[in-house]
């Protein structure tokens, strides 16, 4: 156990145990130990170069901090909780190993913007990370459009059926959802991507460091401004967590969707065995137990955002303690998504499509009944009476237990006199959703074209 803090100089007494146990935050900020060595390594070197600690100390507190990584990662390395946190007990580590001269690394530097300059390490790795994962979704919603160009199914507004699209349509305004999820991470990267060594405690520092050499060896695009706002906002990692909450929302969306679309009404689609689950009580069930599991996640993801805006919201500046409960947020956030990403992806590319199921869905519920009203505004009539007498005939078709499209030509007819037998073909699924030709509608060959950009589009990324 470590006898005397680091920062112990004015302190006669010992921390209380139960202190230190509730000061650490060493059990959950140990896994930025790589980011911690890393900007270490950067700042000692610079320290080296600039004079302001003898060079060949730079260079041996930078080969052992290379060595503590090496025996963190073999599993060598026991961190201690009453050095607090990374920072201190990578610090410790190394002072044990090279004493006087590990001393010398913390020059100019505060815990204060090491925390944070570890915190943007992390994070821009995490945005790379995710950002991997949905690409891999966005290719496979890709793959699965191409083969669905033509499956004809009911599209829902109120959850009751609208007019037909096609399940490719439907799996493309996830792409577009992804799409954005991902530029969002993309700018939030650049945003994080700001150096903020050289603030210090909260005032910067009196020594002359080369805060843009420091940047440039850990691969940030530029420092920090102010040495305030450098120790002290976080809102990177919190916009981080919201762009997190908005991808973890459209899957949540698109789960709720295949929750109901596997169920015996919808039966739309059914999840492969090694997606599913079964019941310890009830033979018969198989459940979409993924689905669900995203759609509950995606409510802790959103509680994470909450913690850190609920967290930063009275703090006056500059650093204060309770940002040290940023981590357990950040990191639960992550892990979630990165746990969910995956399964997700498998999940749908190995679901099985009911395309005839899909196609008598959007036959039924008079999800043709617009078509309808527009053949007759073809014929001259406006808009507004068309609706009027297409609703008319749809309560005619209740009446009769009937589809519109089973209407005999006579039944049309006495609807309206302008109805002639091209009604059938005007209204069928096929010339439906294909006459819906619009950009970002569902003709087949929109959508066609809209993959093909969409496979460009994910090269580039
Ligand atoms: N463990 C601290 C955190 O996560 C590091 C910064 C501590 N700074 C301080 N002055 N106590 O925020």
């Amino acid at each position: 156990m470590m006898k005397k803090k680091l920062w112990g100089g004015r302190f006669s007494k010992a921390t209380d145990a139960l202190v230190d146990d509730f000061n650490s935050s060493i059990r959950f900020d140990s896994r930025m130990y790589k980011e911690d060595i890393e900007g270490s390594v950067a700042h000692a070197g610079m320290l080296g170069r600039c004079g302001i600690i003898p060079a060949e100390d730079a260079t041996l507190i930078q080969k052992t901090l290379r060595e503590i990584l090496q025996d963190i990662e073999d599993g060598k390395v026991t961190f201690l909780v009453d050095a607090e946190d990374i920072h201190m007990n990578v610090e410790t580590l190394l002072i044990s190993r090279i004493g006087d001269v590990g001393k010398r690394l913390h020059t100019g530097r505060s815990r204060n913007d090491q925390v944070a300059l570890d915190l943007r390490l992390y994070l821009r790795h995490a945005c790379d990370e995710v950002r991997a994962l949905i690409k891999e979704l966005m290719e496979t919603l890709l793959t699965l459009a191409k083969e669905h160009v033509a499956t004809i199914m009911p599209g829902y507004t109120h959850l009751q059926k609208a007019q037909p699209v096609t399940l490719a349509h439907h799996l493309l305004a996830y792409f577009e959802m992804l799409k954005r999820d991902d530029k969002r991470l993309s700018e939030c990267r650049a945003r994080i991507n700001v150096m903020p060594l050289g603030s210090g405690a909260l005032a910067g520092t009196t020594y002359p460091l080369d805060r843009a050499y420091v940047a440039e060896q850990l691969g940030f695009d530029a420092v920090t401004n102010n040495s305030l706002d450098g120790v002290s906002d976080r809102d990177f990692a919190i916009e981080f967590c919201a762009d997190l909450s908005l991808l973890m929302m459209h899957l949540s969306r698109f789960c709720e969707e295949l929750i109901l679309w596997s169920s015996h009404e919808f039966s739309f689609v059914e999840m492969d065995d090694a997606y599913s689950t079964g019941s310890s009580i009830m033979p018969q069930k198989k459940n979409p137990d993924v689905a669900e599991l995203i759609r509950g996640k995606t409510g802790r993801v959103y509680g994470d955002l909450n913690t850190l805006l609920v967290m930063m919201k009275g703090l006056p500046l500059a650093y204060n303690k309770d940002m040290q409960e940023d981590k357990e947020a950040i990191f639960d956030a992550l892990d979630t998504v990165l746990l969910c990403l995956p399964v997700f992806t498998k999940m749908i590319s190995t679901m099985r499509v009911r395309r005839d199921v899909m196609l008598k869905g959007a036959k039924g519920g008079f999800a043709n009944a617009t078509d309808v009203a527009d053949y007759l505004v073809k014929k001259g009539v406006p808009f507004r009476d068309s609706h009027a007498i297409v609703g008319n005939m749809v309560a005619k078709a209740i009446s009769l237990s009937k589809n519109l499209d089973d209407f005999t030509i006579e039944e049309f007819k006495e609807c309206s006199p302008l109805i002639e037998e091209d009604i059938y073909e005007a209204i069928s699924m096929e010339t439906c959703v294909g006459d819906r030709a619009v950009k970002g509608g569902p003709a087949p060959e929109r959508v066609q074209q809209e993959i093909a950009d969409g496979l460009r589009y994910i090269q580039t990324l």
